[in-house]
């Protein structure tokens, strides 16, 4: 073998390091950190110490450094003075420079012998450091054509780990190596450990970063694909399952069976014309599907809208009592169908800051909840109550209740509960109400919560809004969604209750 062990004399040395050994290092390690960026670190390494430091007056020509890869299982060149002897050892080299890659396990080469033991050597005879990936005959062309002589090899270690090796070539002997510089290109290495692996992770971090960003952005898109589909989906839906809707209860109509929810009472048809009791049946069924596809489409509009963020307030001084009994006299006849009393406790309270339709909608979902709930015989109260800058509005029923370690789950979509599946599933709920309702609240900045002693003891749900002309009512004024030419298109296909 054309090597030897390098320093043998000077290795055992312990001489403290030298003033200028230590600027020096400070030096180099000032301008190898003061980049991140991997292949600027590594080009600063191969160079530094040539042109900062002059030792290209000391006789040394080229540094290389080299890094284990461990996916491909090579040491890696990856970077290389930019000196007149590296140029023309690149021209002269039948391989280019970055692809000498040499295999881990090529244990005869000097390079692997560096890495695995963990210590320095030095050769004469560039063949060794080049096999087998090139010849005898290619490496030592490649010596000549630099005019190196010697060509010193120096392990970088990082917490304990080689992670590469450093070249050193010279135009002189080993014997003609100066303590003072063995030691600098000792320290050397050490910094440029820390230099590599501080650049590595932070490369990985910015390619990661850029590809996250990438990836989020990717998926906005998708997403925002998703809410115009949903929205111009359902929307189209909406006006053929309507005309579906009409047609049906105009058959019924016709036939004097108007159909209610629960069943079509044939006995009170009026028309001298008679359906058949098994087409009746049918069709009422059919109605009823559809209202509850016209209702799931509605929530799914609903839905899109809230969270692409294209929901929009037409904040008007509302009654909300007057609100209450208005919606009372639409829900009339299903109350009456389950022979459910609604009270409304009407006070005196202030008129409160709010889109009159949203609240419509709110009271609506809740109501409607309570009826869903509510066996036969039941009653549901709406009660008023003022605080600080906001009224509570509260829907008491003495329905099915809901179990407490239930209530987090409610305002959550799809967040239908077990307990409630046999009277939900019969009225086809899809368990978005309560988290249209809440998010219909909170654009309002109000608050909503629900109360329930447990199962069979009934619910209350109390929601707030700003009472107008308070403070709150000001910064609701002033954060509100308000209409623009985007979302104004979509306003046009505002949502019906049919
Ligand atoms: N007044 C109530 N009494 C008992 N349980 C209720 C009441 N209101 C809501 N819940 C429970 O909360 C669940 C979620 O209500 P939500 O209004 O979100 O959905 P839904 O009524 O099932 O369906 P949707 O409103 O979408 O038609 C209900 O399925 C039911 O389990
Ligand atoms: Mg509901």
């Amino acid at each position: 073998m054309g090597f030897l062990n390098v320093f043998r004399h000077k290795i055992s040395s312990t001489t403290p390091k030298t003033k200028e050994t230590i600027q020096s290092l400070w030096k180099l390690e000032k301008i190898i950190l003061d980049s991140l960026d991997f292949h600027t670190v590594v080009q600063k390494i191969s160079d530094s110490v040539l042109t900062e430091l002059g030792y290209l007056d000391l006789g040394y020509r080229i540094i290389v450094l080299t890094l284990a890869d461990k996916n491909r299982n090579v040491l890696n060149r990856v970077s290389l003075s930019q000196t007149p002897e590296a140029a023309k050892a690149q021209e002269a080299s039948a391989i280019p420079f970055h692809k000498i890659d040499i295999p881990l396990d090529a244990n005869d080469n000097l390079l692997i012998k560096t890495l695995n033991d963990k210590k320095p050597y030095v050769t004469k005879f560039w063949p060794d450091i080049f096999k087998p990936i090139l010849t005898e005959q290619q490496a030592l062309r490649n010596q000549a054509a630099a005019g190196i002589k010697t060509s010193m090899l120096f392990p970088v270690i990082v917490r304990d780990i080689a992670i590469g090796v450093l070249i050193f070539s010279m135009v002189k002997d080993e014997k003609d190596v100066t303590e003072n510089e063995y030691d600098l290109i000792k320290g050397y290495t050490d910094v440029v450990g820390l230099a590599v692996q501080n650049a590595k992770l932070y490369t990985s971090l910015e390619e990661t970063k850029k590809k996250l960003e990438f990836a989020n952005t990717r998926l906005k898109e998708l997403d925002k694909l998703k809410d115009d589909f949903v929205s111009v989906a359902s929307h189209e839906l909406r006006t053929p399952m309507t005309a579906i809707k009409s047609y049906i209860w105009m058959a019924l109509n016709k036939y004097g069976a108007i159909p209610i929810r629960s069943a079509i009472d044939t006995k009170s048809a009026k028309s001298k014309y008679k359906l058949p009791e098994d087409l009746q049946k049918y069709m009422s069924r059919a109605y009823i599907s559809v209202e509850r596809l016209i209702n799931l489409v509605n929530d799914m509009l609903n839905i899109s809208r809230i969270e692409s963020g294209r929901i929009t307030l037409r904040l008007t001084q509302t009654d909300i009592v007057q609100l209450a009994h208005e919606v009372k006299d639409e829900v009339l006849t299903k109350a009456a169908e389950k022979n459910i009393t609604i009270n409304i406790k009407t006070n005196l309270v202030h008129r409160v800051l709010a889109d009159r339709d949203k609240i419509h909608e709110v009271y609506l979902n809740l109501i409607g909840n309570s009826l869903k709930f509510t066996p036969s015989g039941g009653t549901i109260t709406i009660s008023f109550s003022e605080k600080e800058s906001f009224i509570y509005t509260s829907i008491t029923d003495t329905g099915s209740g809901i179990n407490k370690k239930d209530l987090p789950r409610l305002f959550t979509k799809f967040g239908r509960l077990d307990d409630s599946y046999v009277a939900a599933a019969e009225s086809g709920g899809t368990g978005l109400g309560l988290f249209i309702t809440k998010s219909l609240i909170d654009i309002h900045k109000g608050t909503i919560s629900a109360q329930s002693q447990g199962t069979g003891q009934g619910s209350t749900f109390t929601f707030s809004l700003p009472i107008a002309g308070t403070i709150a009512a000001q910064t609701l004024k002033k954060n509100a969604p308000r209409e623009t030419t985007d979302t104004k298109e979509l306003e046009k296909t505002s949502i019906n209750f049919v």
